[in-house]
């Protein structure tokens, strides 16, 4: 099984870098796991710049590492995003790729496992497991599972055996549902299904051929537009 793992927090060695380290390891002690392991503060990544292009297209025209990461997830069958709560919210680097990496449009997540990961020091870690629920379901994630971690700044989730024993529940979770391909949870299916059918899908055939590179994505992910 093919599993990406992104570290959007700057810091290598950070709290939320640990916690996608100890997944690592967890998956790795398991047979038969391909992982790649992105820091997205070493890509090249520049911002939007609401051409709309890729609509179009199927591809950015920036030339960078975005379409790559993309592609990334695309292939893989379990996808790890960590990231620090920043100003309430996740970090600049994460919210940089999110819009240039055809999320939600292209359906990128479709019928991936997934797990998201938020650290924070006192406020709104909670709000930003929320925001990354939302764009991994709404993305068409099969399956949404979190870790969140409250902890004081610069200091190692890991030596806090509660937190290890989250990290390797969370972490079995997600390969035995690869394993088996567990379907979705109800709610998570339903809301697969409504935000594709009555919001994206009919958003996107108004636009025409001004939308044929969404398209062409969503033919390789067989998703029935028609
Ligand atoms: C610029 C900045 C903004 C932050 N904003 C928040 C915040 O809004 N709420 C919070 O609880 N923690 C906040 N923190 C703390 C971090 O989210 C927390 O320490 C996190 O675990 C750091 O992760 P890292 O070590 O992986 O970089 C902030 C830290 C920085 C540097």
């Amino acid at each position: 099984m093919k599993i990406v793992i992104i570290n959007s927090s700057a810091r290598k060695n950070g709290a939320t870098a640990k916690i996608l380290k100890e997944i690592a390891d967890n998956f790795s002690s398991r047979g038969n796991v391909d992982i790649t392991n992105i820091n997205l503060s070493d890509q090249k990544l520049d911002f939007c710049v609401g051409c709309c292009g890729c609509y179009k297209n199927g591809v950015c025209f920036i030339d960078d590492d975005a379409e790559m990461l993309s592609d990334l997830i695309s292939n893989a069958d379990g996808v790890v995003i960590g990231t620090p709560t920043y100003a309430s919210s996740i970090s600049g680097q994460l919210k940089t790729f999110v819009d240039r990496g055809h999320f939600v449009i292209e359906q990128l997540m479709k019928d991936k496992y997934t797990l998201g990961v938020v650290t924070y020091e006192n406020a709104d870690g909670g709000a930003v497991v929320k925001a990354l629920k939302k764009l991994f379901v709404f993305s068409g994630a099969k399956r949404f599972e979190k870790i969140i971690v409250k902890l004081p700044f610069n200091s190692d989730p890991l030596l806090s055996p509660r937190v290890k024993a989250k990290i390797k529940n969370k972490s079995e979770k997600l390969y035995n549902a690869i394993a088996k391909r567990k379907s979705s949870n109800l709610i998570n299916a339903i809301t697969n299904f409504a935000v594709f059918n009555f919001g994206i899908k009919p958003f996107v055939l108004k636009k025409g051929d001004k939308y044929d590179g969404v398209k062409k994505h969503w033919k390789k992910r067989n998703i029935n537009f028609t």
